[in-house]
């Protein structure tokens, strides 16, 4: 999702972009649309540091987004390992990369809210950190070795503590795209219910592509400064259900039933941005608001399911 809205941008910009993708198996039509606006794409994985080393060494880039992380907390709790090789170990060796051998790039690195746990809202970026999934802990980890690196080795790197973003392109699993999903397939009467897990976690919803715009805005920054990006606005997964399925005139109460299969072993409450920083010091701001998005990923999901 990121990395479609991220290359759509840089195109407009006349950028050249380069997309570091992992080889997969499968082809499917919304895997091969993310690819649309990449103008290469050079097969390769962070976890493999011999990749990333000849890759730098073979090109002279501008600027880096690292973007690529198992992000799904959920799996995070089943498959803490591979979360931890992906998320920590990969940004450690696109850093090393960097490093040896394109020290003047420009890094930007994708943080999370995630980060902050149970920390009271709103979150900024002095708030504590004190993560509560493996998938926190590892983008936690990063995040550190991120900063130690600009301090040590004097790099332009940066990282952004996005919340969450989402978009008509966003993966099933997530819950926004699960709700939308399901609200248009029983309003289209090929499913009767849907079955979530906690309605009564908060989180600060934005789009994707205008956090895409705030990446690219901290690469432009006269100094290397990590920023946190949300609406600085906080819904339950209820109000979510609640908004979608009223789009359709429908009461979310008569199909979403509570599952304990989708609790996840801790969970983070509240999630809501302080977003003062990235308006003055950055000078970016959302256009979406959660009503928008939802709209937006509506009108997608219904032209193509
Ligand atoms: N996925 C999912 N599926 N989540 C559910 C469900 C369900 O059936 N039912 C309730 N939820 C709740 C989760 O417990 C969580 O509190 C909330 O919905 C959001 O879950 P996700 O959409 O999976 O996102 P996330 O908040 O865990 O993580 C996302 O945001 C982070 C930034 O805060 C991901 O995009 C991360 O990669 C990102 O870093």
């Amino acid at each position: 999702q990121d990395g479609y809205y991220l290359a759509k941008l840089l195109k407009s910009k006349n950028y050249t972009v380069h997309g570091l993708v992992r080889r997969s198996a499968g082809r499917h039509a919304e895997r091969e649309r993310v690819f649309e606006y990449l103008d290469e794409r050079i097969a390769g994985d962070v976890t493999d540091f011999g990749t990333l080393c000849r890759i730098f060494e073979q090109h002279d880039y501008d600027e880096v987004y690292h973007l690529a992380a198992q992000s799904f907390v959920a799996e995070s709790f089943s498959d803490p390992f591979s979360t931890w090789k992906i998320n920590t170990v990969g940004t450690l060796n696109v850093l090393e990369a960097i490093r040896h051998f394109a020290p003047n790039v420009r890094l930007y690195n994708a943080a999370s809210s995630e980060m902050f746990g149970n920390e009271p809202a709103p979150q900024a970026i002095n708030t504590p950190f004190m993560p509560r999934s493996p998938y926190g802990v590892s983008k936690l980890a990063a995040y550190q070795l991120v900063k130690n690196y600009r301090e040590s080795y004097n790099l332009y790197a940066c990282s952004g503590i996005l919340f969450n973003h989402e978009s008509p392109i966003r993966g099933e699993q997530f819950v926004t795209r699960k709700i939308v999903k399901a609200a248009v397939a029983i309003k289209k009467k090929r499913q009767k219910e849907l079955r979530l897990g906690n309605l009564n976690a908060m989180r600060d919803w934005g789009h994707a592509e205008d956090y895409v715009q705030a990446m690219h805005m901290m690469l432009q920054h006269a100094r290397p400064t990590d920023f946190v990006i949300g609406t600085g606005k906080t819904y339950s997964i209820r109000d979510f259900c609640l908004y979608t399925f009223d789009h359709f005139g429908m009461n979310y109460e008569n199909y979403v039933t509570v599952s304990p299969e989708y609790y996840r072993p801790a969970e983070v409450n509240q999630l809501q941005a302080d977003i003062q920083p990235a308006l003055f010091d950055l000078g970016w701001q959302p256009t979406h608001t959660l009503k928008t998005l939802i709209a937006d990923m509506i009108t997608y999901e219904w032209n193509n399911s």
